[in-house]
């Protein structure tokens, strides 16, 4: 049987590999390299510096993985992922069939922690399911949300209280009534700019653990025009941003 490790690799800093990753990383005989878009520089910084630094044995090979294109969304979001994600299982299947022996371990490198807005093991699920016979194993890592939660020096949750971690895209729709702490990924349009600031503390983080980490906090009325400025010059100076925030209600 083929095997598969995935591996949480942190969110920026080689630094948070867990040991259980490293051993993982060092069991691969073959690396799988997905093209992803937003991703893409800094994962590939980030993956090198781990293979260098962690990988005691560089017999390994390395096997890019061509993500297809996915669809303009449109109307039918779920629609269009699903058969985007249809596709991209199959690429995946087609190469752990030719580019893997029976007994081969391939390994994927995932951004953060593969439980957190990251498809693959969606997707593995799918390649699974086409029959091809498969083995998998999960290694968390540490996600962005609990580097910002770190940098900031803040628990995410009031006392006793939930957490939703949510998209700019679902933000945008207003600040949920019946939360208090709410974590926003994956937001290109500034959504908390959307919302009404009052009474709502921002936790704002870019770039987390790499070099370029970029924090700011405060009121969200006070700093929403100052990190969307703030956003966009380092954006425009790294030619790409990752950045994600809490937003919480400030106690009556
Ligand atoms: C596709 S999701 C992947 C999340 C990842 N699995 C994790 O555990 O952090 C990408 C989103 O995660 C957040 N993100 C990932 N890395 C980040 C970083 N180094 N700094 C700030 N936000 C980051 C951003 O909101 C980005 O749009």
């Amino acid at each position: 049987m083929r095997n598969i490790l995935i591996i949480g690799i942190g969110s920026g800093n080689p630094d948070h590999m867990t040991v259980e990753a490293i051993e993982a990383l060092n069991r691969a005989d073959v690396l799988f390299i997905p093209d992803k878009g937003e991703e893409k520089a800094a994962l590939r910084s980030l993956r090198e510096s781990i293979c260098t630094r962690f990988i005691r044995q560089p017999g390994y090979r390395t096997v890019p993985v061509a993500i297809p294109k996915r669809a303009e969304a449109g109307a039918d979001y779920r629609g269009v992922v699903d058969d985007w994600h249809e596709r991209i299982a199959a690429s995946y299947c087609s190469l752990f069939e030719t580019e893997l022996a029976e007994g081969e371990n391939g390994a994927l490198m995932v951004w953060g922690d593969p439980a957190l807005y990251d498809s693959t093991l969606r997707i593995m699920e799918r390649v699974a399911a086409s029959g091809l016979a498969l083995d998998w194993q999960v290694y968390p890592g540490i996600s962005s949300v609990q580097v910002l939660a770190a940098r900031h020096r803040i628990p995410l949750n009031s006392i006793g209280g939930p957490i939703l971690v949510t998209t700019g895209r679902r933000l945008a729709a207003g600040f949920p009534a019946d939360q208090d702490s709410v974590v926003v990924m994956l937001d290109g349009e500034q959504s908390f700019g959307a919302v009404d600031p009052e009474g709502l503390d921002i936790y704002w983080g870019a770039y987390l653990g790499t070099p370029d980490e970029i924090l700011l906090a405060g009121p969200l009325a006070a700093l929403s025009a100052e990190i969307t400025r703030v956003r966009a010059e380092a954006r425009a100076r790294h030619g790409w941003i990752m950045d994600t925030y809490l937003l919480r209600r400030r106690p009556a």
